[in-house]
């Protein structure tokens, strides 16, 4: 994985393929780059495809102090690798929490985005009763640490079916999670509580824009998915059947092939 110094931080990333426009892919909480192995694989073919790891996950290390982390801190630093690489505009596409910071890019640096895929994500901000459970979520992984907080979660993030069919895909999630450091998840989580409402701002994108979501994804439901691409001028929904929230993992085959066909429109 090539590092880039951004910001004075070494900030690693997946970066395969040749094309344009280049696609950024920014993965979920509490997961990593890696998430994205398929993808890159399946479209580097055609299109140059990045994916870096977030502060604190995977191999890139957590920020100085976790608990002032902001999701535009994090679009900045997604900034700060395309103007390293001398890239833009780019296809970000977001999964869940990548959604969220694919939101705080199109804020911060508009002039960078080409086009968006929004998966398994939502544009509302936290509800004070989601606040409070990352507060609790905090607590926990800096007393007991990360692995703790990914077997229950495993059930929320995977669809019925792919945790009674597909067992590898839940070791995947499993093991992409549970290695990231608790600094990483206290950021991330102090990040997610705190991004602004993004709602009114969907009117707005003015992109070719994709949304994607599990058939089954419980923590960011299709109803959401389907207000949501309702409320962009003319995106696309894509409903990825038997999929969770982790719908890329999940079907991996049919989430590409949803992504392909978005990115040879463009
Ligand atoms: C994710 O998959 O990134 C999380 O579900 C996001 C969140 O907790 O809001």
């Amino acid at each position: 994985m090539p590092t880039a110094t951004v910001a004075g931080t070494p900030i690693r990333y997946l970066d395969a393929g040749h094309g344009h426009p280049a696609v950024v892919l920014l993965h979920a909480f509490p997961l990593q780059a890696a998430m994205w192995d398929d993808q890159v694989e399946a479209l580097a073919g055609r299109w140059r495809v990045l994916a870096p790891d977030l502060a604190g996950f995977g191999s890139t290390p957590p920020p100085a102090e976790p608990r002032a982390a902001t999701m535009g801190d994090a679009a900045t630093t997604v900034a700060g690798l395309l103007d390293h690489l001398g890239l833009g505009p780019v296809v970000v596409g977001g999964l869940s929490m990548g959604g969220y910071v694919a939101f705080a890019l199109l804020r911060s640096r508009p002039e960078l985005v080409a086009g968006l895929v929004l998966a398994d994500t939502r544009a509302g901000a936290d509800t004070p009763e989601v606040a409070e459970r990352r507060t609790a979520q905090e607590a926990q992984v800096a007393e007991r640490g990360t692995a703790e907080l990914v077997e229950p979660m495993l059930a929320s993030l995977l669809s019925d079916e792919t945790r009674a069919e597909r067992p590898e895909v839940v070791d995947r999630a499993r093991s992409l999670m549970a290695a990231n450091p608790p600094a990483g998840v206290i950021a991330a989580l102090e990040a997610m509580k705190g991004r602004p409402d993004a709602t009114a701002e969907l009117a707005t994108i003015g992109v070719p824009t994709l949304v994607v979501v599990g058939e089954h994804d419980e923590p960011s439901p299709p109803a959401e998915a389907e207000a949501m691409a309702a409320a962009i001028p003319g995106a696309r929904l894509e409903v990825i059947p038997g999929a969770g929230h982790l719908s890329n993992l999940e079907r991996p085959e049919v989430f590409t092939a949803a992504l392909e066909t978005f990115l040879a429109r463009l």
